[in-house]
């Protein structure tokens, strides 16, 4: 038998959320997984193909009544959200996880934040994190213990989402000061973090964590030294110039998600969003990667 209390995964089928799973059952602990009713037989296997056991799934969706929700959530004593969507999920699915699990009886919740520090932000520099705010506004009042976990920007969305880099062109192109540092770390070594946040009964409040922490040039030299491949570093204008884009931008459409790419980045080359200092200290045995590594082991070949 674990010794590890059980913890609960909301966002197992996701990209953030499967590594979750894994880190946690690597560690030793027993996982309840929540995968939405009508979840393809391929998704449930790629969750449980590294599951040796310890892996329960429960079918649920985190806007179903409280009480059935508390069923699905069982005897997990820890709720790890790492959930995706509109505020539907994000704001209003994440309160009423909260409310299931006060009222299954666990102790603790880790919201799907993983992001810069948000902390940090105003409403409006960036729609979807204001959503983060939010839910955690809705949820102040609860009795359990929640504990944010913030890794900075995946190494998998610098180096693909963001849209920065041109392999077909040969150029990485940046908005504002090339020496802004940035608090970088990829997914599997968020999860790591995670898992180690949640098995650790100590953990409190915001925890801060970054693989990297690295300025825009040096992203730059990084990418080419994993790659093997010279890119051209293209300045694309000043942090106020992307900001003047992203109203340009928001005046030409009724989807904000054609331009929250550019949100992420004005909150991050701004140097708003930093990290003050990091917490990896506390989880010695989580080695992150490096983005050279990283990059050098996804890039393929040209
Ligand atoms: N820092 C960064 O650079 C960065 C980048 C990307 C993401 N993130 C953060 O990481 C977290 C996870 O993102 P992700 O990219 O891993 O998301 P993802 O791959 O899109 O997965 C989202 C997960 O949420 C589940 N879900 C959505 N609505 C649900 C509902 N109503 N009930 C239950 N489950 C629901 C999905 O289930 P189905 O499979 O059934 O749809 C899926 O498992 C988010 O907080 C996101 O903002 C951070």
């Amino acid at each position: 038998m674990s010794s590890f209390p059980k913890v609960f995964v909301a966002g197992a089928t996701g990209l953030l959320g499967g590594q979750i799973v894994r880190a946690l059952l690597d560690q030793g602990a027993p996982v309840r997984a929540l995968v939405r009713p009508g979840t393809s037989e391929e998704k449930k296997r790629s969750l449980t193909a590294r599951a040796a056991g310890g892996l329960e799934l429960v079918e649920a969706d985190i806007t179903d009544p409280a009480e059935q929700l508390a069923e699905a959530v069982g005897d997990a004593t820890t709720v790890i959200s790492a959930v995706q969507g509109g505020p539907e999920v994000i704001v209003d699915g994440q309160a009423n996880l909260v409310r299931a699990a006060e009222k299954a009886g666990a102790r603790r919740f880790i919201p799907s934040d993983f992001a810069f520090d948000l902390t940090k932000l105003d409403d409006g520099d960036n729609f979807m994190i204001d959503w983060r705010r939010q839910a955690a506004a809705a949820r102040a009042g609860s009795r359990l213990d929640v504990v944010s976990v913030l890794n900075g920007a995946f190494y998998e969305v610098m180096t693909g989402f963001m849209g920065l880099i041109d392999w077909q062109q040969g150029t990485l192109s940046h908005w504002g000061d090339p020496d802004q540092p940035l608090d970088l770390t990829s997914v599997p070594d968020t999860a790591a973090y995670t898992a180690a946040v949640a098995l650790d009964p100590s953990a409190t409040g915001t925890l801060r964590f970054a693989g990297e922490v690295m300025s825009m040039r040096q992203f730059h030299d990084a990418v080419q030294r994993g790659s093997g491949r010279s890119l051209e570093l293209r300045h694309l204008g000043t942090a106020d110039d992307l900001r003047a884009e992203i109203t340009r931008q928001a005046a030409l459409t009724h989807n904000p998600f054609d331009y929250v790419a550019l949100q992420y980045q004005w909150c991050m080359v701004t140097g708003k969003a930093k990290f003050d200092s990091l917490d990896n200290a506390r989880y010695p045995n989580v080695t992150p990667q490096s983005l050279t590594d990283f990059v050098r082991a996804t890039t393929p070949a040209h």
